[in-house]
């Protein structure tokens, strides 16, 4: 708990910079951290922030939290030519058209979005993070919301294709590996785990 605290008050407070919100969907009311389903997490009074359903205000920020997750948070595993294959893989407008389907969580931080999440089914599609809200539960938070979701659609298992700087995080949410495969970006080639993890409880 302390080394949370402590990466927490670490936390830059400059603001991204603001672009003008991109007209789609009304906006839902907000699910907060402590509210994945009925259960009030007590914990959540002391989050600074929310994990919320995707808002049509939310999407111009969706590729920028995108781009810099990789560029940044994936350097140690992928070279410059993977990240920029991976980060130009999707623009605003194909990004925007993905997080349409299934269902989507945003992590919300001082009215910045600074992560955001995505199942379809029984996949998880998407999970990105901002780097300088790294490493203080964000994608715990909002994978738990989705997990959620899942197991009250019962859905027995869910997978993944992970990259090498997700892994651990997967392990860590009790998935496990079964493999590495390659993926092609752009004619780029990158690395990745196929992860599952059973819903089931024997
Ligand atoms: C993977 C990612 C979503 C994790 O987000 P996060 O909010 O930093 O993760 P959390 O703070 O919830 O981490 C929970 C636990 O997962 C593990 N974990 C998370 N990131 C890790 C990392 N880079 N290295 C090792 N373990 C990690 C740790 O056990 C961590 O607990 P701890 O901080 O108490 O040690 C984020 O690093 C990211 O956006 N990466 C780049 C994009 C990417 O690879 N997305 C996945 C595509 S498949």
């Amino acid at each position: 708990m302390l080394d949370w605290i402590r990466r927490l008050l670490g936390k830059p407070q400059e603001p991204l910079t603001p672009e003008p919100p991109a007209p789609l969907a009304e906006p839902g009311p907000p699910v907060g951290a402590s509210q994945p389903c009925d259960q009030p997490d007590p914990l959540a009074a002391f989050l600074p922030f929310q994990i919320r359903p995707l808002e049509a205000a939310d999407l111009s920020q969706l590729i920028g939290v995108f781009r810099d997750s990789i560029q940044v948070s994936t350097a140690g595993h992928y070279d410059q030519q993977q990240r920029d294959a991976w980060s130009r893989a999707q623009n605003h407008e194909s990004l925007i058209s993905l997080l349409s389907e299934g269902d989507t969580v945003v992590a919300e931080w001082d009215q910045e979005l600074v992560g955001f999440a995505q199942r379809i089914n029984d996949y998880i599609n998407m999970i990105y993070v901002h780097p300088d809200s790294a490493r203080v539960g964000i994608a715990t938070l909002m994978y738990q919301h989705l997990e959620d979701g899942a197991r009250v659609e019962g859905v027995d298992a869910l997978s993944a294709h992970v990259s090498l700087t997700a892994h651990d995080f997967f392990q860590f949410m009790g998935f496990d590996s079964e493999g590495e495969e390659q993926a092609d970006r752009n004619g780029v080639t990158l690395t990745r785990h196929r992860m599952r993890k059973s819903l089931v409880t024997n």
